[in-house]
């Protein structure tokens, strides 16, 4: 792997947690610096930082956020630990289904409750936790990309939905890894990808991103993916994922059910590329995974302007779960797991443990 993405979407810097504003792209590209536990917490509820792998981040540096502000307060080293472990919890329920994020809560959680040094040391190693989570989500992507271009078909055209790329991650992307490690190998890869309503990841994040690094993008709404498909103009589909449960059942963002139904109809592969991180091995399927529900205003509103009866009813669930017969395989950095998931997803976990930071 070659192609480096030119996007950080999060970093640590300075005492402070610097990240790119995802909620203006790509009308502005802006850097905002997150100082506080609290603002971190919104920042990850109103999706100024967004997408699995980069929320686990964001949550990593806000508990060191928060430990930095509760060092001021002078309190004695059991009653600190007790509190900051409090804000590590409560930083995990930020967003509900992304399970990335309560992972690398409890990285941090695990550091506090195991301390036994003092307030100054402890943060030294939260700070450091939080910068390898950053940095090694980067590398993990760069193996997911290269194990995803071994099945790459020479000259695809690789539909995608939402946005999984370097914004949604430390830098690299999950599904849009696999992306830039085929087209490295092959420049006549190329991608279609899916708005993505109601908050358009695909048309505002994805296309933005493919753009920037020169890969070849054709936007199409969600409802066109049939149509493509039907015309033989898709190859593959890759998308990420934001909890895949013990059998392999996957969450991603609402409307990759509908994808992967239609990927199956067509007989075109359809792909999940996520970090083990990903993989929530205490539920047994995807009806365990909590979908977040989001707020109406997404779904009546563009741009701040109503696009229908101000009456209607609305229901906005941001994720659905694709069941794991849908799936082709889940494309990972230890590999390309393949069905039965319950096996190899286990075996995937008892082989690599350590990969796992735990
Ligand atoms: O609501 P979002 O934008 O955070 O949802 C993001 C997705 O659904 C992504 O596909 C998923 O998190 C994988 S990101 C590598």
């Amino acid at each position: 792997m070659t192609f480096e993405s030119k996007i950080r979407p999060i970093q640590w810097v300075n005492g402070v947690s610097r990240m790119l504003d995802q909620t203006v792209i790509p009308y502005e590209y802006k850097y905002i610096d997150v100082t506080t536990g609290q603002q971190m917490f919104d920042a990850i509820k109103t999706m100024i930082v967004r997408g699995a792998p980069a929320i686990g981040i964001a949550g990593a540096h806000g508990v060191v956020l928060y430990a930095q502000e509760l060092e001021k307060q002078n309190l004695p080293f059991e009653e600190f630990k007790k509190q900051l472990i409090e804000k590590a919890d409560y930083m995990a329920t930020s967003r509900p289904t992304a399970v990335n994020l309560m992972w690398a809560c409890k990285q941090q959680r695990d550091i506090i409750e195991k301390s036994n040094s003092d307030i100054k040391t402890l943060i030294k190693e939260l700070t450091k936790k939080a910068i390898e989570i950053e940095l090694d989500d980067i590398e993990r992507c760069k193996k997911i990309g290269d194990n995803g271009a071994e099945v790459v078909p020479k000259g695809a055209t690789i539909l995608t939905h939402c946005n999984a790329g370097a914004l949604a991650t430390g830098g690299y992307g999950t599904a849009l890894g696999v992306v830039r490690s085929a087209y490295d190998k092959d420049n006549t890869v190329q991608v279609f990808a899916d708005e993505t309503r109601p908050r358009q990841q695909g048309a505002r994040l994805t296309t933005f991103e493919l753009a920037m690094d020169g890969i070849p993008v054709t936007l199409i709404t969600d409802g066109m993916c049939s149509y493509f498909m039907s015309k033989g103009m898709i190859d593959m589909v890759c998308v990420g994922a934001d909890r895949i449960a013990a059998n392999g059942d996957t969450a991603n963002k609402i409307g990759t059910y509908t994808v992967a139904i239609s990927a199956k109809y067509h007989n075109i592969p359809f792909y999940i590329a996520a970090p083990l991180s990903t993989i929530d091995t205490n539920i047994k399927s995807g009806k365990e995974i909590p979908i977040e529900e989001r707020s109406h205003e997404e779904v009546t509103h563009i741009n701040g302007k109503i696009i229908c009866s101000d009456k209607v009813k609305v229901i906005n669930p941001g994720f659905d779960v694709t069941p794991n017969e849908l799936i082709a395989g889940i494309i990972t950095e230890v590999g390309i797991l393949r069905a039965p998931y319950e096996e190899s997803i286990k075996k995937a976990f008892e082989t690599h443990q350590k990969l796992l930071l735990q």
